[in-house]
C-alpha cells in the first residue's frame, strides 16, 4: 500500500485541517510529517470549530490512528493545551495519537531566540510565529537538539540544563530582555503529561501499517512557497514542506508515495514577510480578507491576500509531483464581478512563466480575467449545482497546471465540500 499525502501549495491556511479530517474517513491513520505548532490547522463540524497545531486533523475520528511523525518539532506546553482542550471534549486523544521519538522538542529558550533574532532583524524580520520552530530545527540539523524519545532518559534534567546553558551564551549577542522561569515550569510539567502518550518508532509503525495494506494519509503543515529550499528564501519555515518532506519526516521510500493531493485556494493568502506578486492592498484585498476571514488561526494577525498566482502554483505543482489538486474558498469569490489569475509576471518590461530567484525589480503580474458567478455556492453539494462561470474557471486551472480538480470547497464546514466523480 503507498501512502497518500496533502499539502498545501501556496503560503499555508489552505484548508489543510479541513480537507484531511473530510478524507479521514477513509483511511486507517493520519500523520504529520513536519512543522510544529507555527501551524494553525481548523476543523469545523456540528456548528463547532477547532484548531489543531501539533496533533493530526484526523484525532476527531474514531478507529484512526493518528501519528506525529519524527519531522515534527513539538513544544510540549502547546501540546498539553492542546490534548486538554481534546479530552474536555470528549476525545480519547491518548488512544488515537503515537508520538515519534524521533521528534525533536522546542525549548523555552528556543522561543526566546526565535523572538530575540527576529527583534535583531528589524524591518527585514521573517514575520515567523514565534514558537522557536527556526531554532529547534537549527538544533536538530546543528545536531544539538533534544528528542521526544529522551524525556524517557534519567539524564534528561542535565541535558535539558545543557542546551538551555548553551542558548543562554547565544542570546548575549542580543540586546534582549527575557524571563525563562515561567514557561520553564509549565514546559517541565508538560514533559510529564508527554511521558504519558505511546512513544514510537514512527517510521516502523507507518512501514508496517502500509505493509499490512492499511490507508495512511500524511498531513503537511505551511505550503509549498514557505519551504525551506524551495520557498521564497529567507522568508520561509525551516522545514520541507514539499511532498519530499514526507520521506524525510515520516521515514518512507520515495517509492511508496501515493495520490499527492495539493490544496490551493481560488485567491492567495500569505502572514508574515515576503515576496507577494498578486498581492492587493487596496480595498479588493480588504475586501478578499473580510469575506474571507483571512485572519491567522494561530496568530490572530491579519493575512495578506491577493490573486490565484498560476506561475507559483504551477511551481508547486511541479516540486512536489502533484496528482490531484483541491481548490478552497471558492464561496469566497462569490459576489466578485470579476476575477483575475495570474498567468505570468513582467520584471524589467520581460515577461516570464517562472519565479525569479529574487529580484529588485517589482514583478508585475499578468492577469487574465474570468467573469464572477455572482451567486452563493456555500449550500451547493453536488458538481453539476456549481456555476458554469466557476467551472470555467477550474477547467483553465486545470488546463494549465495539467492536474485535476478532484475536490471543491465551498465553506469551512466539513459537509461543505464536494467530491468530482
Ligand atoms: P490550514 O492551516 O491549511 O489548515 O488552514 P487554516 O485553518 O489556517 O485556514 C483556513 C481557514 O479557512 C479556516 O478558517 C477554515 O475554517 C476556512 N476554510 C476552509 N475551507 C474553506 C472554504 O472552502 N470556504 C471558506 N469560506 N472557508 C474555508
Ligand atoms: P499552516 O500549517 C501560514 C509563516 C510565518 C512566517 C514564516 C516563518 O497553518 O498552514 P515560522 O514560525 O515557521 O518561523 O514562520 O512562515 N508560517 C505560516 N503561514 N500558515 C502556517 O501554517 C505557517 N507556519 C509558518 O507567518 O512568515
Ligand atoms: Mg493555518
Amino acid at each position: 500500500m503507498k501512502i497518500n499525502v496533502v499539502l498545501g501549495l501556496q503560503w499555508g491556511d489552505e484548508g489543510k485541517g479541513k480537507i484531511v479530517d473530510v478524507l479521514t474517513p477513509a483511511y486507517r491513520v493520519i500523520a504529520r510529517f513536519q512543522g510544529g505548532p507555527n501551524a494553525g490547522h481548523s476543523l469545523e463540524f456540528e456548528n463547532k470549530k477547532f484548531v489543531l497545531h501539533t496533533i493530526p486533523s484526523g484525532i476527531f475520528h474514531e478507529n484512526v490512528m493518528n501519528v506525529i511523525g519524527s519531522g515534527v518539532v513539538i513544544d510540549p506546553v502547546i501540546f498539553a493545551e492542546e490534548t486538554t482542550q481534546l479530552k474536555t471534549m470528549g476525545v480519547p486523544v491518548e488512544r488515537r495519537l503515537l508520538i515519534a521519538k524521533r521528534a525533536h522538542l522546542i525549548l523555552p529558550t528556543h522561543r526566546i531566540i526565535d523572538a530575540a533574532s527576529e527583534a535583531a532583524k528589524g524591518k527585514t524580520k521573517i514575520g515567523s510565529t514565534l514558537k522557536g520552530i527556526g531554532p529547534a530545527y537549527m538544533d536538530k540539523t546543528g545536531r544539538n537538539g533534544l528528542r521526544v524519545g529522551d524525556v524517557l532518559s534519567p539524564a534528561f534534567g542535565s541535558r535539558y540544563e545543557a542546551l538551555k546553558q548553551k542558548h543562554i551564551e547565544f542570546l548575549k549577542q542580543f540586546d534582549y530582555a527575557y524571563t525563562v522561569d515561567d514557561y520553564e515550569r509549565q514546559w517541565m510539567a508538560s514533559i510529564d503529561a508527554l511521558r504519558r502518550f505511546a512513544l514510537v518508532e514512527s517510521e516502523l509503525v507507518i512501514n508496517e501499517y502500509l505493509s499490512g495494506s492499511q490507508a495512511v494519509l500524511a498531513e503537511g503543515a505551511q505550503g509549498s512557497l514557505l519551504d525551506v529550499d524551495f520557498g521564497s528564501y529567507p522568508y520561509v519555515t525551516s522545514s520541507n514542506t514539499v511532498c519530499a518532506g514526507v520521506c524525510t519526516g515520516l521515514g518512507v521510500a520515495p517509492s511508496k508515495i501515493g495520490e499527492v493531493l495539493g490544496i490551493f485556494k481560488a485567491y492567495c493568502t500569505r502572514v508574515g514577510g515576503g515576496p507577494f506578486p498578486t498581492e492587493l492592498t487596496d480595498s479588493t484585498g480588504e475586501r478578499l480578507r473580510q469575506t474571507g476571514r483571512e485572519f491567522g488561526s494561530t496568530t490572530g494577525r491579519p493575512r495578506r491576500t491577493g490573486w490565484l498566482d498560476l506561475v507559483a502554483l504551477k511551481y508547486s505543482v511541479l516540486v512536489s509531483g502533484v496528482t490531484q489538486l483541491i481548490m478552497t474558498k471558492a464561496d469566497v469569490l462569490d459576489a466578485f464581478d470579476t476575477i483575475k489569475v495570474a498567468v505570468a509576471y513582467q520584471i524589467n518590461g520581460r515577461e516570464t512563466h517562472q519565479l525569479p530567484f529574487e529580484t529588485n525589480e517589482p514583478v508585475v503580474p499578468v492577469y487574465r480575467e474570468f467573469k464572477g458567478w455572482n451567486r452563493p455556492i456555500a449550500a451547493m453539494r453536488r458538481e453539476d449545482e456549481l456555476p458554469p462561470e466557476l467551472m470555467h474557471y477550474i477547467r483553465f486551472i486545470e488546463n494549465e497546471t495539467g492536474v485535476p480538480v478532484t475536490i471543491i470547497s465551498v465553506g469551512p464546514d466539513r459537509e461543505q465540500t464536494i467530491i468530482r466523480s
